[in-house]
């Protein structure tokens, strides 16, 4: 820390009163949008500026994610293209962080074909982002750090892209190792953070007038299984709830297998705690769900399912699906489209699955075709916007609190927000009110959102 305090100050007497641009963009899932946060802390210690264009920026990283090939794809595209900004302006710093970089077939890419890439920094290493900008700004062609130097990171100032939603992440890794997923690869084992730095940065937080907390982690609901019994999630939410002040907790995402009674009672009884369970599912078919390794039956979730609409029958759900896992079979799609249609979600995130090298699912035969996937895809989207635009009716009628985040793009002179339960709501307002709660009763249901009309 002492010694990445004075390479910033040295960074710092370098560039002296000239400004330097920084364009950081981030990929993949909130924890990594969360670390790119941290990363522009760092270069903002070092007294740089931020810019969406990347053509008036000294500095660029890219802050990737590998957990479909889509996602690398893309990155590849983008980076290909900046080769020309680099030949435009020899002394442009291009950086790579995130989880492509952990993997070290993606990482030997990068330093191979894209020599114009600067640097390479892994996801554990933000920490050294001021000790490789030096590197960069002294003449190293190309500067790399991909150990692991941990949970610096957590102490590292973040700057918010907005002033009013604020990402906390609570822990680190993952342990459970779906048989299709590279994040335990990338990103390592299970790390919690302490209570107590949870609980003051999210009061810290309120206290500067952020509306919406968002706790973070791939497995959020085992957070402090590593802590000793010191505390465990649902303990955190009781702990986060007893905070002053006007805000609302949210959390993502939950492991199924983990969705415990004790999480159940602390989303019912904490007043603060969105009335909203992102439960990814993944597949409706139990065995579907072995191969994958999830750790719970197409049953055992639906249990789960059960106990939550006992206590609410409207209580919002969304959920993550992967179509054509490994040698699925039509059976085993129409399992997960029933799970569907039987759980009503409000939403889901669906992904073709996609192989990733050094999981054990790129291992498996599968006789699936790309295009019977596609066709499932489709199909599976078009049960879900049937469900969504059914089940928003209900509502229709009810008086919403609503976190307003900005103003429509789809519709002039209306605002869009999302209410407790996670839904978009569209309805015509003064942008003032951007970053604030309001009041809506709802009159009409779409499949995407629904609208309304602001209580005064
Ligand atoms: N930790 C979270 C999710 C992390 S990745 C969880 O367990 O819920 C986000 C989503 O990407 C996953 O839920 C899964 O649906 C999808 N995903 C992960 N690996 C994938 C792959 N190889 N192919 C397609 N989708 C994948
Ligand atoms: Fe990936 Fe499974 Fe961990 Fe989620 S729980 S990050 S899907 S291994
Ligand atoms: Fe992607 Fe890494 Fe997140 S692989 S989904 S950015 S943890």
């Amino acid at each position: 820390m002492n010694d990445n305090n004075s390479v910033t100050k040295k960074i710092c007497e370098i560039l002296g009163n000239t400004s330097r641009k920084a364009c950081v963009r981030s990929f993949g899932c909130q924890l990594n949008v969360s670390d790119g946060e941290k990363i522009k802390g760092l270069l903002s210690d070092m007294g740089c500026d931020f810019t969406d264009d990347e053509t008036e920026a000294d500095i660029i990283i890219l802050n990737t994610c590998a957990v479909r090939e889509s996602a690398e794809d893309r990155i590849f595209g983008i980076l290909g293209s900046m080769k020309k900004l680099k030949e435009l302006k020899p002394s442009l710093i291009i950086g790579v962080s995130g989880c492509m970089t952990a993997q070290s077939h993606a990482a030997e890419k990068i330093r191979k074909s894209y020599p114009h890439v600067s640097f390479v920094m892994g996801t554990s290493a933000i920490s050294s982002l001021p000790k490789l900008l030096l590197d960069c700004i002294q003449g190293t062609k190309f500067a790399s750090d991909i150990s692991e130097y941990d949970d610096f990171s957590a102490t590292v100032r973040q700057v918010r892209e907005s002033s009013f939603k604020a990402s906390v992440p609570i822990m680190f890794g993952c342990n459970n190792f779906c048989t299709y997923c590279i994040v335990p690869y990338v990103r390592g084992r299970e790390r919690s953070r302490q209570p107590d730095d949870i609980i003051n940065e999210v009061r810290e937080l309120v206290q500067n007038g952020y509306k919406e907390i968002m706790l973070l982690g791939q497995n959020v609901n085992s957070y402090g299984s590593d802590l000793g019994g010191k505390m465990s999630f649902p303990q955190l939410l009781r702990e986060l709830d007893a905070i002053d002040g006007d805000f609302i907790i949210r959390f993502m995402s939950s492991h199924p297998k983990d969705a415990t009674t004790e999480l159940i009672d602390a989303i019912f009884e904490c007043g603060k705690v969105a009335k909203h369970l992102h439960l990814p599912l993944q597949s409706g078919s139990s065995s579907v769900l072995e191969r994958m390794n999830r750790r719970y039956t197409a049953e055992k979730y639906l249990e789960t399912v059960d106990c939550i609409r006992q206590r609410d029958p409207d209580f919002s759900l969304t959920t993550d699906i992967i179509v054509g896992f490994p040698n699925e079979t039509d059976g085993e799609f129409r399992a997960t489209l029933d799970i569907m249609k039987r759980v009503e979600y409000d939403n889901i995130y669906s992904f073709i699955y996609s192989k990733r090298s050094g999981t054990k699912a790129a291992e498996m035969e599968d006789m699936t075709s790309e295009e019977e996937k596609s066709c499932r895809m489709r199909e599976l989207l078009a049960v879900q916007r049937e469900i969504s635009s059914e089940h928003y009716k209900r509502f229709i009628g009810r008086t919403m609190r609503v976190l307003v985040d900005d103003v429509s793009k789809k519709r002039e002179g209306f605002l869009t927000g999302k209410s407790s339960e996670f839904i978009i709501v569209e309805f015509e307002g003064e942008p003032s009110l951007i970053g604030s709660f309001a009041q809506v009763k709802i009159t009409e249901a779409m499949n995407w959102a629904v609208r309304g009309e602001l209580i005064k």
